[in-house]
């Protein structure tokens, strides 16, 4: 057991805290990771404010990097000093998801088995079987991804979890293909990872919404070819417009609100495709007209992570950002410290930043 420093949330809204973490050694299975850099997410505030689930004090961040220290019994894939991202889809191999050939949606992922606590013992529940704002992070081995350890840490850290979900949003999930046109509604870090694997995937145009002119301004260095202010312009009319009146092949919506969700519904075109990788919170509903479900036809997808698979997509997507080929270094607008979290979500809410990468 070790005692580092992390950072917590204690209850519903309050601000997160800088505490000290025990950290057990490694078990059967499992890894010490030094962290190096994790991305603050906005999934981090939907865990603070509660609507993730009631499962605290959580043990916040997940878009880490870092180096294995030690590994406990039966790791083979992974070995002390290696560089690797941290993914919270260790896949299990034997889920029915996993058998049919679709490990991407492994129904029974591995997280640690042990539990990382305060110094009193109460139980840490990190986020998304993470919880890597903190010096050292305990979790599966599976959960470590090995990649090339040229890459600049803060940036390589972001395809653990937004960064990935947007670019899989568009690659794996939408299936963007050469040629189609495609729309993505809010322009955050995930927003912008879809901007960019739109681009990867050979869109012929890249049609990027948001209510901040910053964002637009930023979604355009990831292959945005038009942008529109919602605050401004009506999205779903804007999107027919630019796309001859039809609508695009393919809409994702990295925001999570249902008027922004029915946005994506009416500006695709027939037989399109709908993308939600935001995460709404649980009081949200939405009402369509059943009629224009079935009339509009195409397909109402949801992307958890991206679809991705970390062992397949993280080193896949490190090789583009080495070749120059997906600008992963543009999403890090800052680098903070481990004490910077709560101003990094004021800064997510007003705007001022795609990601706050904490550096340890
Ligand atoms: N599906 C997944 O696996 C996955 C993974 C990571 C994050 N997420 C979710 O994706 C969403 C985006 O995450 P992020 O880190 O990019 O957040 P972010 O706060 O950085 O970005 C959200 C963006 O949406 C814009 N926006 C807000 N309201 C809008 C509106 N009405 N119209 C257009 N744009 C609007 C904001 O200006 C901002 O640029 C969150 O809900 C997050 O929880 C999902
Ligand atoms: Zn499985
Ligand atoms: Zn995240």
């Amino acid at each position: 057991m070790q005692e580092v420093r992390g950072v917590i949330a204690r209850g519903k809204g309050a601000p997160v805290e800088l505490t000290t973490i025990r950290v057990p050694d490694p078990g059967p299975g499992e890894a010490v990771v030094r962290v190096q850099t994790c991305g603050v997410c906005h999934t981090d505030l939907h865990y603070r404010e509660g609507g993730i689930n009631d499962d605290f004090p959580f043990l916040l961040g997940h878009e880490a990097a870092g180096i294995v220290e030690t590994v406990g019994n039966g790791v083979t894939d992974v070995a002390p000093g290696d560089f690797v991202i941290l993914n919270w889809r260790a896949v299990c191999g034997t889920c029915r998801a996993c058998l049919r050939g679709r490990p991407w949606y492994c129904f029974n992922t591995h997280n640690a088995a042990q539990p990382m606590t305060l110094t009193d013992g109460t139980p840490l529940a990190p986020a998304l079987g993470i919880g890597a704002f903190v010096e050292k992070t305990l979790v599966h081995a599976g959960q470590c991804t090995k990649v090339d350890p040229a890459a600049r840490p803060a940036a390589a850290g972001l395809l653990g979890c937004g960064v990935m979900a947007g670019i899989g949003a568009a690659i794996n999930t939408g299936q963007v293909g050469r040629g189609d046109s495609v729309a993505v509604i809010g322009c955050g870090g995930v927003g912008d990872g879809a901007v960019a694997g739109a681009r990867l995937a050979g869109a012929s145009k890249i049609i990027a919404v948001d209510t901040d002119p910053r964002k637009l301004e930023w979604a355009k260095g990831f292959g945005a070819t038009h942008t529109v202010n919602a605050k401004e312009t009506d999205p779903v009319a804007a999107i027919q417009a630019l796309t001859g009146g039809f609508g695009a092949d393919v809409v994702i919506e990295a925001v999570g609100r249902p008027e922004t969700y029915r946005q994506a519904f009416y500006a695709r075109d027939l037989a399109g495709t709908v993308v939600l990788v935001g995460v709404p919170t649980p009081e949200m509903t939405l009402e369509l007209p059943l009629l224009d479900v079935f009339g509009r036809g195409g397909a109402l997808k949801s992307s958890w992570y991206g679809d991705c698979l970390p062992s397949r997509d993280f080193p896949l997507l490190i090789d583009l950002y080495q070749q120059g080929r997906l600008d992963l270094d543009a999403f890090v607008t800052e680098e903070i410290p481990l004490d910077g979290i709560e101003a990094a979500f004021a800064k997510m809410h007003s705007g001022d930043v795609l990601r706050s990468v904490v550096v340890l």
